[in-house]
């Protein structure tokens, strides 16, 4: 006899109305297909929403952004009626862009069942499903072997520095980039090196430093070991871990080499320092879905941990770090559209062509590249530089990377119709998480705003 619980799954009937709620969805939505400005009757009600929403959380939205709830592909229509190609994406979190129809059908049928929040005392059966779909694909280049939700980045940080520690305990220091970021709690704000972040927090002195790869110093590998040796040299059996990101997200979207990162992680394992590869912004984004597969470091890794594009936190492990009772938990282990939407997600980049060096993400990330380049190379010569990055992740220096050209860059961008945001400290840098789902004329589209923009805002700081 089959389960009720497999008739909401299997239900003719349900699964027709899921389609026609999908269908009706996408027909609402069809007539959004370009860039436009916002609608005027809305503008006086947008403004006191903007007001409304600053007063309540204490300071003012970073950009006049309030979504409609309606969008299609990169696009997004706001609360003013005004559409805006969403090239940041929340900070990376819709990697198939607003309203994907599979992405709204794996949701509704995830608000289907029976819990909205699914816990760690009592799961779901989407629980065992996913962690066993991450693991299945974490698996194939690493040792990782197990997987644990959390419902964010900076959860699954938390989780897995926990892991780290009680392996490799009583050692308690962490090695990190300079210019990392590992998220919001007290302790990942510890990891995150940037003041602005913690003004005002205390200081743990937990955290040892070493520099990222520079492409412009030959010797930067080498630079980078040698601080690891000698903070190794003053701590010696007391670091526990080395928290690093394959690419640098906040640190501002430099990438780095294989040959780079082996010797260091060769130091670590010679040395029984858990490796531990934060890959919340540079999952499923590099054009392999882990940044460890596209830099083929995945039989170094002991710890992985993924977030936004799958909905959910999870810290991935080996066994040899495969917590003692009671280390992890929490009560909330995800949503169960969370779940929905994450495996649609993960089975849409797997099945379809979007990995590997000739797949979509690597066609896009070419496209604009070149795009950008030529830009820097002809109208918008010398102001569009170092434009680089990995897969979806995409970065370029405008004007001379200031912070205060690089802010009324991105307004201006942001006015003219492109959302995007910024990284790095010294160059400040605009940087785009670019959705899978991009056509190659909205890339193009892209182009166009962001020369525009560029222009516009040479032609002004020349006259001034
Ligand atoms: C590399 C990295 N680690 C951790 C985090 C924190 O994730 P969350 O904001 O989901 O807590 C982020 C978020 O941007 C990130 O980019």
């Amino acid at each position: 006899m089959s389960l009720i619980g497999d008739q909401l799954l299997k239900s003719d009937k349900i699964n027709q109305l899921i389609k026609d709620l999908a269908n009706e969805t996408e027909k609402n939505n069809a007539s959004i297909s370009g860039i436009k400005e916002a609608t005027s009757s809305l503008k006086e009600s947008y403004k006191q929403l903007m007001e409304n929403t600053a007063k309540f959380r204490g300071r003012p939205l970073q950009y006049p952004y309030i979504g409609s709830g309606a969008g299609k592909g990169p696009f997004v229509e706001l609360a003013d009626g005004s559409v805006k190609m969403d090239l940041i994406n929340g900070i990376g979190i819709h990697l198939f862009g607003h309203s994907h129809p599979r992405v709204i059908k794996a949701g509704i049928r995830g608000a289907l069942m029976d819990v909205v929040m699914q816990g760690n005392l009592e799961p779901n059966r989407e629980y065992a499903q996913f962690s066993q779909k991450l693991v299945e694909l974490a698996s194939k280049k690493s040792r990782l072997k197990h997987a644990w939700f959390a419902t964010c980045g900076t959860m699954a940080n938390e989780n897995a520095l926990k892991m780290a520690r009680q392996k490799n305990s009583p050692a308690k220091m962490i090695v990190s980039f300079k210019n990392a970021f590992a998220g919001r709690s007290t302790m990942m704000a510890e990891v995150t090196d940037n003041p602005a972040y913690k003004q005002g927090l205390p200081e743990y002195h937990e955290v040892l430093r070493i520099p990222f790869y520079d492409r412009k110093d030959p010797a930067s590998g080498e630079k980078s070991l040698n601080a690891f040796k000698e903070h190794l040299a003053k701590h010696e059996k007391n670091i526990s871990c080395f928290a690093f990101e394959p690419m640098l997200g906040e640190g501002g979207y430099m990438p780095a080499t294989r040959e780079f990162f082996v010797p260091i992680l060769e130091f670590c394992k010679a040395n029984h320092i858990a490796i531990w590869a934060d890959e919340v912004q540079t999952f499923a984004r590099t054009g392999e879905l882990f940044a460890f597969e596209t830099l083929d470091i995945g039989n170094y890794v002991d710890i992985v941990t993924i977030a936004k594009t799958v909905q959910l936190g999870a810290t991935l492990y080996t066994d040899e770090y495969n917590p003692k009772p009671g280390l992890v938990a929490g009560t909330f282990s995800g949503s169960t559209v969370s779940m929905h939407t994450g495996m649609e997600m993960l089975d849409m980049l797997v099945n379809e062509n979007y990995l590997g060096p000739k797949g979509r993400i690597q066609d896009i990330h070419n496209q604009f590249i070149s795009g950008l380049n030529q830009l820097n190379a002809t109208s918008c010569s010398g102001k569009v530089t170092d434009a680089c990055g990995m897969g979806l992740m995409i970065a370029f220096t405008p004007f001379e990377g200031k912070k205060e050209q690089v802010d009324l860059f991105l307004k201006n961008l942001f006015d003219n119709g492109v959302i995007a945001f910024s990284c790095g400290k010294d160059p400040v840098r605009a940087r785009f998480l670019v959705p899978a789902c991009i056509k190659d004329e909205e890339i193009s589209l892209a182009l166009k705003v962001i020369e525009k923009t560029i222009l516009q805002q040479n032609l002004t700081t020349n006259k001034t």
